[in-house]
This record gives C-alpha cells, sequence and structure tokens, in this order.
C-alpha cells in the first residue's frame, strides 16, 4: 500500500535508527531529494501519497543507508560554508568542522587583498571554492593527488561559476613548481592507519587517501610543513587542520621546521584544529 511522506519518515527513522546516528533527519534528506520538496513542504503536505516511481526509488536508498552509506553520497550532495557543492565517493564528504579552516584563513586576508593562495588536497573544493568566493582578488591554485576528485573539485567550480580558482594535479607542494605564495592551507588526511575510527560510520565509505596518514597520522602534515616554506613569502601564513588530540605534536613540527608565530586555534566545541605559523 502506498505511503504518504509523513508514514515514509516515520517508517525511515524506524529502519535507520541503528545504522545512523540522525535517523529522522536522513529520512527527511533522502525524501527530499527525491520529492524534490522543502522541508516546509514535508509538513505542509504530510499527508500526501508517495508517487510509485519515488517510493521505489526512496526504498532503495534506504537500503543503502541502513547498510551504511552516507547520505552525502545517496543524495551527491553537501553544504559547505553554503555552498552546494557536489559529492561523490572519490571525495571526502566536507565536514562543518573545516569551515573554521576557512575562518581562519579568511581572518588573514584582508578583504581587498590580491594574494596567491593554495589549497593543498582540495578534494571536493571545499577549502579552495570557499576562500576564492569570499576574496574574489585573490588568485586560489586548488591541488590533489586525485584526478578524480580535482574532477569533481573543477565541476564545482564551474557549477558555481567562481573565477579565480585553478586546479593542478600532483603531491603535496609539487604542482606549485617554483612558485611563491601569500598562503597555503590544507585539510589533510590526519587519521592512523589502525585507529578505530576507520571501521565505524561514513569513512567506511570515503577515500583512504583522504583519510590515512601513516601510523601516526601526522606523515601528511610533517611533508606539506617542510615543504611549504620554501613556497610562502616573508610574513606569510601556513594554516593546517588536523585531528583535535593532534595540536600539541603539529605545533612541534611547525616550530620545529622554524615557522613562527605559531598558535593553535579551538573550534566550536573548544577543540584544537586548526594550527599556524608564518614565515
Ligand atoms: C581530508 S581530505 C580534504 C578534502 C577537502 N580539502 C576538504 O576539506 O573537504 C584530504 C585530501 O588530500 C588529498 N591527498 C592525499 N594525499 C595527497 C598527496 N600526497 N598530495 C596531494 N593531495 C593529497 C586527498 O586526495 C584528499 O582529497
Amino acid at each position: 500500500m502506498a505511503m504518504t511522506l509523513e508514514q515514509f519518515i516515520r517508517h525511515a527513522t524506524h529502519q535507520l535508527a541503528a545504522a545512523s546516528p540522525s535517523p529522522r533527519l536522513d529520512a527527511e534528506v533522502l525524501l527530499m531529494h527525491v520529492t524534490g520538496h522543502a522541508r516546509t513542504t514535508l509538513i505542509t503536505r504530510a499527508h500526501e501519497l508517495l508517487p510509485p516511481e519515488s517510493e521505489k526509488r526512496l526504498r532503495e536508498l534506504l537500503t543503502r543507508r541502513a547498510r551504511g552509506e552516507p547520505v552525502a553520497y545517496l543524495t551527491g550532495r553537501r553544504e559547505f560554508w553554503s555552498l552546494d557543492l557536489s559529492v561523490t565517493p572519490d571525495v571526502l564528504i566536507p565536514r562543518p568542522e573545516t569551515e573554521l579552516l576557512v575562518e581562519q584563513a579568511l581572518a588573514h586576508i584582508p578583504d581587498d587583498a590580491e594574494w596567491t593562495i593554495a589549497d593543498l588536497g582540495t578534494g571536493s573544493g571545499a577549502v579552495a571554492l570557499a576562500i576564492a568566493m569570499e576574496r574574489p582578488r585573490c588568485r586560489v591554485i586548488a591541488t590533489d593527488v586525485s584526478e578524480a576528485a580535482l574532477a569533481i573539485a573543477q565541476a564545482n567550480d564551474v557549477h558555481l561559476a567562481i573565477a579565480n580558482v585553478e586546479f593542478r594535479h600532483g603531491e603535496w607542494l609539487t604542482p606549485l613548481a617554483d612558485e611563491l605564495l601569500d598562503m597555503i592551507v590544507s585539510n589533510p588526511p590526519y587519521i592512523a592507519e589502525q585507529d578505530l575510527h576507520l571501521t565505524q560510520g561514513d569513512v567506511r565509505f570515503e577515500p583512504r587517501g583522504a583519510l590515512v596518514a601513516g601510523a601516526d597520522g601526522l606523515s601528511a602534515i610533517r611533508v606539506i610543513a617542510a615543504d611549504a616554506r620554501r613556497h610562502i613569502r616573508s610574513g606569510g601564513f601556513l594554516l593546517l587542520e588536523h585531528g583535535f588530540d593532534q595540536a600539541p605534536a603539529v605545533h612541534a613540527i611547525l616550530a620545529g621546521q622554524g615557522y613562527e608565530s605559531v598558535a593553535t586555534c579551538p573550534d566550536l566545541q573548544g577543540l584544537p584544529r586548526v594550527s599556524s605559523g608564518t614565515v
């Protein structure tokens, strides 16, 4: 028998209870994705019947979500810094915590600056596109070792019509050749190989190369910190996102490489998630 919108939400919330920390929200997002309805419509038309095609599609998505697939991969979309981004299993799903990296970068970049900034390991392009949108006079170079990720980032750039980003393929600093920049930002992989979190939740479906960085999770940060210095002008900045428990280690890495004014910034939950230094 056909279900109403309200009945679907109740049914799906129940189905997802064991698999998701936010079953009702997931049910609503999938319903909005398939029907094209706005959230308010789910309430105002709660008693409307779902068309059979939509119900069939929703049942398929529900099964995949119940197996653990992230909602963002099921809908193909994720919002970051108010930008509507396309995401696929080739890219990390941008996290709200990473908005702190954007916030901190913007805090250093004057509104009318004409800086050159690199976002290393751009993934979906989230950080590069947010900074480029907020500072249209800056030139943002977005790099990634994954060609598949770069293709998604480029598609997001075209869709959002942000003109001041260029995309380059390669390992960390390599695509910058001998360019000197005003700022380098990165949200690199920072999970330790054996970390049990890798076997839980959404991360099971994300690219391993976007998550894991050696035995202690710091191998990418070490390479970036060591190689970024010669690409940053005197007085310029390096900003890195890292794990909530990695601040002392990242601080030591940055100080050890000779960065000055090394500082760590807490996120909204008070967790130290972004560290920076100047050259
Ligand atoms: C944690 S994800 C961050 C993605 C995006 N910046 C974000 O914040 O959502 C790390 C990114 O670094 C890229 N990456 C991993 N190893 C790399 C390397 N050696 N050189 C360049 N990029 C690399 C991955 O492909 C991935 O896109």
